[in-house]
């Protein structure tokens, strides 16, 4: 009886209601990858949202009882995708991220299906532009909401900015756009793609054509004269927000001072921020 009772106890995470299969993995960096899993049938979310994902931890020594390690992850596919992709930060001596950095395609995450957030088309007021600012990780949800028609539908204009420390930090939001742009099924969408979807990648530490934290482009007008635009204004200008603390500070600072007020589900207004997760 009680040998019964330990075999269920370390029953393997493919037997948990919540288990989904790893069907893709690519890695980018030493610090960056990707991967897509199987979608629950009855899981339904709004592009731009996020989950719980996450592995079963190490035994208790003294128990030998597994619990799982759960973090929370923007759904880095549109609502329409039938897989479920995620981008994430690989940092060596972090609980979750350490293990699911070697997940191979046919193993098994957690997904708990109860998708929340606040970077969604619901939460923000009708605009004319939208813009997408992240940093890092960040770039996740934008992911999603790039590859979701509402978006080219909802605005004339959408301009993603991405920051990172590292030019090859930047290969997996570059392949996205560069791939919405060869997309057959996103030209009627995009028209013009080249000015209805701007993409602004900068890097911070190392040479690229653009250099410097978009919050410093932002704030000396660089960022507005590349892009042959006045500034932004309440009227006709949206924006979402996702990177680090000190990132979102920042831009809420900047969009505030240009006249945005920050909107929720229950109450949409003209900009939306969510932190970055580190796994
Ligand atoms: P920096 O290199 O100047 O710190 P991280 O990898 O640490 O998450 O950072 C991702 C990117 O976000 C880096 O390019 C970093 O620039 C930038 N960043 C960090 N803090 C801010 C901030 N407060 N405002 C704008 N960008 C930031």
């Amino acid at each position: 009886m009680n040998e019964q009772i330990k075999v269920t106890d370390a029953t393997p995470i493919k037997t948990l209601p919540d288990a989904q299969t790893v069907l893709d993995v690519e890695h980018y960096t030493d610090r960056l990858f990707r991967f897509r899993v199987t979608r629950p049938q009855t899981l339904r979310f709004r592009s731009g949202e996020f989950v719980m994902i996450g592995l079963m931890g190490d035994p208790d020594p003294k128990t030998g009882r597994q619990k799982p390690l759960l973090r929370a992850y923007s759904i880095a596919s549109p609502s329409w995708d039938d897989e479920l992709e995620f981008y994430s930060i690989k940092v060596q001596d972090g609980p979750l991220t350490s293990k699911l950095q070697h997940i191979q395609p046919g193993d098994q995450i957690i997904l708990r299906p109860k998708p929340v957030g606040t970077l969604v088309h619901d939460a923000l007021l009708p605009g004319k532009r939208l813009w997408f600012f992240s940093t890092g990780t960040g770039f996740a949800p934008f992911a999603s909401l790039l590859r979701d028609p509402q978006t080219y539908e909802d605005y004339d204009q959408i301009i993603v900015t991405h920051t990172c420390r590292e030019v090859a930090e930047l290969t997996y939001s570059k392949n996205l756009i560069q791939n919405l742009h060869e997309d057959e099924m996103m030209q009627e969408l995009l028209g013009d793609g080249l000015k209805k979807l701007v993409y602004y990648p900068t890097t911070t530490r190392e040479d690229s054509p653009k250099m410097g934290r978009i919050t410093d482009l932002l704030e000396n007008g660089t960022l507005f004269r590349d892009l042959g635009i006045d500034g932004l204004s309440a009227e006709t200008d949206r924006a979402m927000v996702c990177g680090s603390m000190g990132l979102n500070l920042d831009i809420k600072r900047i969009l505030e001072g240009h006249g945005l007020r920050e909107g929720a589900n229950s109450e949409p207004a003209e900009y939306v921020v969510e932190k970055a997760f580190v796994g």
